[in-house]
């Protein structure tokens, strides 16, 4: 992580801020004792286990082990970068910054001309919907919206507006507020005729919707005509402010619902966005009429790690589904399909079905990927046919192939067996093929799904389990204590002398918190956290952090916790040396046995 920010700025930045009232604008907190709580925003639960301490400066899940300061937690639920955290951070707590600030603060940060931009995107977008919802002119739009379901309440929730039926109503809007024209032109909002020169309006007598940016700012839009107009949608041509393949209709809105949810909703249309929402599904987004890109997906990556896809269940948009679950699948997202009754799409099935069918029998009874799969293969083939019917089971197999779990490869071929009535060892003979064949490119797939994964959302391994040895529970004893009192960890260094600590990220931690101290920064648990340069380890740190331990530690208590971590070194040695000795015995070597047998009696007598 480059920081463009000076580290004293950071420590300033986070002393200027309270934990408490950056979480608590995503979290209602209620105070107990020392530290706050509230429901958990990375994970859905009912009962709060998600906690926040003052004196820490810090938060944790014990739900879901989300763990950090407030950098983390900005970075985490608002998919920030660490530089976006700071500017955001830094303007809340009324700290100058001197340096570019990035994309947080991109309006602010833009060059004149891109801000100019976006500024007449606003404007226009304010007043699009104002001729919707008051004026004559826009009453016939207003009247086909409802028409087709659109309440008041989602039309005002996204903006909705319309553009009048005029050659140069926007062209004069702009040019009468000093916006220059040639920089309107760039931005996709009037066009130049060639023949003369002048100005005309791109969008006329449309349903206007606004598409923003993930900080909120409307960069584009997309107007439907309100007949049989082509194109049905007009959208904003590629312009410097706005980038189709980096953009999700509503990501915006959506992303603290995602976070909530911990899963997405892909739609293919924005009209389904806005249906889906207002059916109660607050965690769709869409594409903007193109198909998925890899910025689409590092976006959603950074949010959540499972999604719905929800796309129209026409021809096109069955393998539409299964181009994007594919990619998304492949980039380590847990997979569902959403499908609908032949030829609808989301919108259509909310207006004709209603919303609680939409929630449940679309949205919570989607099917696995593999059950898609197991459909999607089907089309267009005559299964009564010998050949179509091989050709089928072939594609089925390779589709098992790729499956992690035994359990489930095992329930598709014997569903396979069985429709089929084909012999089930014959179908484990052709897939132990297909396996070996598969094994090699998935492992390295597995690999990139996992360094891709959002921070802080993967408890590491250690912490997961409950019932920790006394070892382990020592060694994080220790590393806390460490963190208050850097004499403390001076002297743990001088007691461990050469050895080291038994859990590698344990390790990490100490010898960042001995680099932490020698570079003269005082004991702050928070800024500490801050200070290490790993994910993994930040969130052990947090979790030991959070555990309450007796500020003040005795030499005996040290002492002891230190033996703990080397008496299980000793018991590895000793556990070596037995099977050495075990070796030399049969090997007849007997004086060799001996003398390992009293190293053994000597390492015990350590112990
Ligand atoms: P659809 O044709 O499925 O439209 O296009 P829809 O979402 O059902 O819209 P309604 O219900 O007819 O109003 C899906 C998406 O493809 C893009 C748009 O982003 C749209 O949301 N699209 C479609 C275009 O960009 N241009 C077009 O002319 C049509
Ligand atoms: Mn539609």
């Amino acid at each position: 992580m480059a920081d463009l920010i000076a580290s004293e700025k950071i420590d300033e930045i986070r002393r200027s801020v309270d934990i408490v009232d950056v979480v608590g604008e995503y979290v209602q907190l209620t105070k107990k004792g020392r530290n706050y709580f509230g429901l958990c925003p990375f994970h859905g639960e009912n009962t709060p286990s998600f906690s926040v301490s003052t004196d820490k400066q810090i938060y944790n899940c014990f739900g879901c082990h989300a763990a950090g300061d407030a950098f983390s937690f900005l970075m985490d639920i608002e998919g920030y970068s660490f530089q976006e955290a700071a500017v955001e951070l830094a303007e809340k707590g009324n700290v100058k910054l001197d340096i570019e600030a990035p994309a947080a603060a991109a309006a602010k940060s833009m060059s004149p001309d891109f801000q100019q931009m976006v500024e007449a995107h606003q404007l226009l977008s304010k007043f699009y919907h104002h001729l919707l919802v008051n004026t004559k002119d826009g009453q016939h739009a207003l009247e086909y919206l409802l028409n087709r379901g659109f309440t008041r309440e989602s039309i005002d929730k996204f903006q909705i507006g319309y553009s009048l039926n005029s050659w140069d109503f926007v062209y004069k809007f702009l040019t009468k507020r000093k916006f220059p024209e040639g920089l309107m032109e760039r931005a996709g909002l009037i066009i130049k005729r060639e023949k003369d020169g002048t100005y005309f309006d791109r969008f006329r007598d449309r349903i206007m919707f606004p598409i923003n940016d993930r900080n909120g700012n409307t960069i584009a839009f997309s107007g439907r005509a309100l007949g049989d107009d082509d194109p049905k949608y007009l959208n904003s041509p590629e312009t410097p402010i706005f980038n189709k393949s980096k953009i999700l209709y509503n990501f915006q809105s959506a992303r603290a619902h995602m976070k909530k949810m911990q899963r997405a909703v892909l739609f293919e249309g924005f009209a389904d966005v806005i249906a889906a929402d207002r059916a109660g599904v607050e965690n769709g987004v869409a594409t903007m009429g193109t198909s998925l890109t890899d910025e689409h997906i590092a976006l959603l990556k950074k949010q959540v790690q499972s999604i719905t896809v929800c796309y129209d269940s026409d021809n096109a948009g069955k393998e539409a589904a299964f181009r994007a679950s594919t990619m998304l699948s492949d980039a380590g997202f847990q997979i569902r399909v959403a499908m609908m009754p032949d030829g609808l799409d989301p919108d259509d099935y909310i207006q004709a079905n209603g919303a609680e069918k939409f929630r449940n029998e679309v949205i919570d009874g989607s099917l696995t990927l593999m059950a898609f799969k197991i459909l999607y293969l089907r089309r267009g083939k005559r299964l009564q046919d010998e050949g179509d019917r091989l050709l089928y089971i072939e594609e089925v197999l390779k589709e098992i192939a790729k499956l992690d779990k035994a359990v489930e490869k095992d329930l598709y071929i014997r569903q396979l067996a069985e429709e089929f009535s084909v012999s089930l060892d014959a179908l484990k003979e052709q897939l132990e093929g297909m396996e070996t064949k598969h094994s090699s490119s998935k492992s390295q797939k597995e690999h990139a799904g996992r360094s891709n994964s959002p921070m802080m959302m993967n408890p590491p391994a250690a912490s997961t389990s409950k019932i920790r040895p006394a070892f382990h529970t020592a060694e994080r004893n220790l590393i806390s204590h460490m963190m208050k009192d850097a004499d403390i960890a001076y002297k743990v260094q001088s007691l461990l002398g050469e050895n080291t600590f038994n859990i590698d990220e344990h390790q990490a931690i100490f010898t960042y918190l001995l680099g932490y101290f020698e570079s003269g920064h005082p004991p702050d648990t928070s800024a500490f956290i801050h200070f290490i340069n790993d994910d993994k380890l930040r969130k052990i740190c947090a979790e030991i952090a959070l555990v309450t331990i007796n500020d003040e530690v005795s030499e005996q208590e040290l002492s002891d916790y230190i033996k703990q971590v080397l008496n299980y070194q000793k018991m590895l040695k000793i556990k070596e040396k037995k099977a050495e000795a075990k070796e030399a015995e049969r090997q007849k070597d007997y004086v060799k046995a001996a003398l390992i047998s009293m190293e053994i009696i000597q390492l015990q007598k350590s112990l």
